[in-house]
């Protein structure tokens, strides 16, 4: 049966908004890898980058991962970047149920409009170049998010069909 849940997609797409209501849906446990990860460094996302860069960023990004593959009935919403290597896609992979919430460039770039600043990766962008930046990442990133178990379209599916899916992707195992 499966025991873990990973939420991959893009900044703003919505991973821990739906984490939260479907892990109590489910009376599972909800992970927020960047706040776990704030709260082990003790510093904040764009601190790390700023200090250690991104490639340090993503090492240890993987080693909080390849921990919470080992936890039981919990939902993970991971951070935009997490699923994108060989290595941590696999691990989710072998570990869970992998769900992708795609959602449109345009809609993404709403969103994260108001919502940049803790995100180093678009925090110095102009709402000019933010929708190009979501473009070109999105597309060197979707044959990572296309690896997903479950893929989903994040505008249109409520949240209360999640169970379901992940009920249904259990039965068919
Ligand atoms: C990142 C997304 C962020 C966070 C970090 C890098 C990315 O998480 O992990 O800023 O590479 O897309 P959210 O998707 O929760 O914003």
């Amino acid at each position: 049966m499966t025991q873990r849940v990973f939420l991959i997609g893009f900044m703003g797409s919505g991973k821990s908004t739906i984490g939260k209501y479907v892990a109590r849906d489910m009376g599972w446990n909800f992970i927020d890898m960047d706040h776990l990860f704030e709260k082990e460094q003790g510093c904040t996302i764009s601190q790390f980058f700023a200090e250690k860069g991104e490639a340090a960023f993503r090492q240890e990004e993987t080693k909080l991962l390849s921990r919470l593959a080992k936890e039981n009935m919990v939902i993970v919403s991971t951070g935009g970047g997490t699923p994108c290597s060989d290595e941590n896609i696999r691990i989710m992979r072998e570990s869970g149920e992998v769900i992708y919430i795609n959602v449109e460039p345009e809609i993404l770039c709403k969103r994260l409009s108001t919502a940049k600043a803790s995100r180093p990766l678009i925090a110095n962008k102009s709402d000019e170049e933010l929708l190009s930046f979501i473009q070109s990442k999105l597309a060197e990133r979707d044959k990572y998010y296309r690896q997903a178990t479950i893929i989903v379209d994040g505008d249109k599916l409520p949240f209360s069909s999640y169970r379901f899916l992940i009920e249904m992707a259990d039965n068919n195992e």
